[in-house]
């Protein structure tokens, strides 16, 4: 077999790059980071990988780095994420997103690269008509930055269309946990983390939403494990190196869990008990978002392998709580 080729990874200092980076190395590839830390953290990266510290809204940077390197595939990953900050800065989220990914796709072409695996999002259905949402149907975002990762889905599919270009763009569903404290996303302002800073700030936690069409009332999302979501991209490069290929893909587990499944999954794994307080819904918030996952079984042969608990007590176990203070807030222990 002739020896795999080197990739590139946009954003490889992040949360779901940097455990795709570690999953890329452990079978023995050769890797490549591009990132300007602007979100990215350096300490993910592993000792030894290259770092071209630079924004893929640098074509000449990006084209320099992929002849360098003799690069054969990229990932991309590199983009902010926050709904909220692309509602409040539109133009920020299509510069970078949209931008960007017309920028690597510019610097491809030009150093003759032609496999792409690229960083969607679940975001592009927008409020699904129901629960559970296919490939094919309709794809209305409600933001600003879901809409970003359409239309760069978009772009790729007519590039690919154009040219010589093998891609797989991945729409991701809610992704959580962490292998390690460094490899978490501490800072996002998903469910997940704030749970735990509800925790160690000793405060209720708020569940936004308790009279959606739920079993229990309470919003139900398609959550993946992180080491999963990350295992889906290497599954992809494979797929790539075997031969062309051009199709969207949802990467979740096809279940779904409320809020409070949630919570309950944090109180058996944390043994604490987890107030909390149900307040209105977020303004555009769907009840449920579940990932149908035939598509990328089909074609990548992958599904998710962990459950709630494994999500949880991952999250927990790389949960980076502050300090103890002597007249602060109560710390929680680790049980
Ligand atoms: C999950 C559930 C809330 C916060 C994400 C982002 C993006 C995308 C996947 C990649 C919902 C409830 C939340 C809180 C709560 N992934 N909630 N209290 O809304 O599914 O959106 O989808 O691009 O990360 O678009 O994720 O974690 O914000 O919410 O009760 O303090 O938790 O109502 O049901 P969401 P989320």
């Amino acid at each position: 077999m002739t020896e795999p080729g080197v990739w590139l990874v946009t954003g490889g200092a992040g949360y779901i790059g940097g455990h795709t980076v570690a999953r890329l190395l452990s079978e023995g590839r050769r890797v490549v980071v591009l990132d300007d830390l602007s979100t990215g953290l350096a300490h993910r990266l592993p000792v030894g990988v290259p770092l071209v510290n630079a924004s893929v809204l640098d074509t000449d940077a990006v084209a320099g780095a992929l002849r360098e390197h003799a690069v054969s595939g990229v990932i991309h990953f590199a983009a902010k994420k926050s709904v909220p900050e692309s509602m409040a800065d539109p133009l920020l989220y299509y510069r970078e997103i949209v931008g960007g990914t017309t920028s690597l796709l510019t610097a491809m072409r030009e150093a003759g690269v032609g496999r792409l695996v690229y960083s969607s999002t679940a975001a592009v259905y927008g409020m699904p008509k129901q629960g559970i949402v296919r490939e094919t149907d309709p794809a209305v975002p409600i933001s600003p930055y879901g809409h970003s990762k359409l239309v760069s889905e978009q772009v790729i599919r007519e590039v690919g269309r154009a040219h010589e270009l093998s891609w797989l763009s991945l729409r991701y569903f809610n992704a959580v946990g962490a292998d390690t404290v460094g490899l978490a996303d501490h800072g996002a302002s998903n469910l997940f983390p704030r749970i735990f800073r509800a925790f160690a700030q000793g405060r209720p936690v708020v569940v936004t939403g308790g009279d959606f069409d739920t079993p229990d009332g309470t919003g139900v999302r398609d959550y993946i494990h992180v080491g999963d979501l990350a295992d889906a991209h290497v599954a992809a490069v494979h797929r790539l190196e075997r031969g062309p290929a051009a199709a969207v893909l949802n990467v979740g587990t096809g279940r779904g869990y409320s809020v409070l499944e949630v919570l309950a999954a944090f109180r058996e794994i944390t043994g604490e008990d987890v107030p909390y307080e149900i307040v209105a819904p977020r303004a555009g918030d769907p009840a449920t978002v579940i990932a149908s996952v035939d598509r990328i079984a089909e074609e990548l042969g992958w599904s998710a392998r962990r459950d709630l608990k494994e999500m949880v007590a991952s999250a927990w176990a790389a949960v980076d709580l502050p300090p103890p203070s002597p007249s602060g807030p109560p710390h929680l222990e680790k049980v």
